[in-house]
């Protein structure tokens, strides 16, 4: 851990800009507040907040605390000083499914719903499940990542209205299965400024 730590110490931040990442370290993603990296020749990864959201480490361990290491979920192992150590899950989230063609089935998506059912029952409020969020593994498992807005008390709809909008649209026979990543951006945006009829 002492090593990791150092490593983690060195990646920079501009703000939402990663600046500097170390040798060590390799960028997997990042979204509105943190970036995740792999921890080279492990299976482990480490979300780093920016800055500004360095408070919601502690919040997201208590969220992967409470999952208890669910298979659901990536298991958890430690909490530091803005970032979190969790597993590495090898696979795809579902937007990439999305852009790269392959078929999200309705059986990834009953293993969501198990998911966000099992955290309710932990008296969580599971928050923010976008396309980004879901992770379909190279052995076909689903795994749903970045747990940290399950405290939150607002209900929120996101994974009503893409499970919505999946059997509405996406499973329909002549509806293509691969779509370019403007499309999906676009309809994204319209999503939010609440322009699609969902
Ligand atoms: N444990 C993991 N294993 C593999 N990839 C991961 C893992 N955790 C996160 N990622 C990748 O990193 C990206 C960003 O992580 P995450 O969603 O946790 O960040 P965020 O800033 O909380 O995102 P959001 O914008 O949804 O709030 C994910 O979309 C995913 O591609
Ligand atoms: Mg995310």
């Amino acid at each position: 851990m002492f090593e990791v730590k150092g490593l983690i110490e060195e990646v920079q931040f501009d703000k939402d800009c990663i600046i500097y990442i170390p040798d060590g370290l390799q960028f997997i993603g990042q979204g509105r507040s943190a970036a995740v990296f792999r921890i080279l020749e492990t299976q482990k990864a480490v979300k780093i907040f920016y800055p500004e959201y360095k408070g919601l480490a502690e919040i997201e361990a208590h969220v992967y605390q409470k999952l208890n290491n669910h298979d659901y979920f990536p298991a958890y192992y430690e909490v530091g000083d803005g970032f979190l150590l969790m597993e590495y899950v090898e696979g795809i989230t579902f937007y990439d499914c999305l852009v790269s063609g392959i078929p999200i089935t309705e059986k990834m998506v009953v293993k969501v719903d198990e998911a966000l059912e099992f955290a309710c029952s932990l008296g969580l409020n599971p928050s923010d499940i976008h396309l980004k969020n879901i992770l379909l593994t190279s052995s076909g498992q689903v795994k749903v990542i970045d747990v940290v807005r399950f405290t939150q008390e607002f209900d929120c709809p996101h994974w009503r209205d893409l499970k919505k909008a999946y059997e509405t649209f996406y499973l329909r026979r002549y509806v293509p299965k691969k779509f370019p990543k403007f499309f999906i951006e676009f309809i994204i945006r319209l999503y939010r400024r609440r322009l699609l009829p969902i």
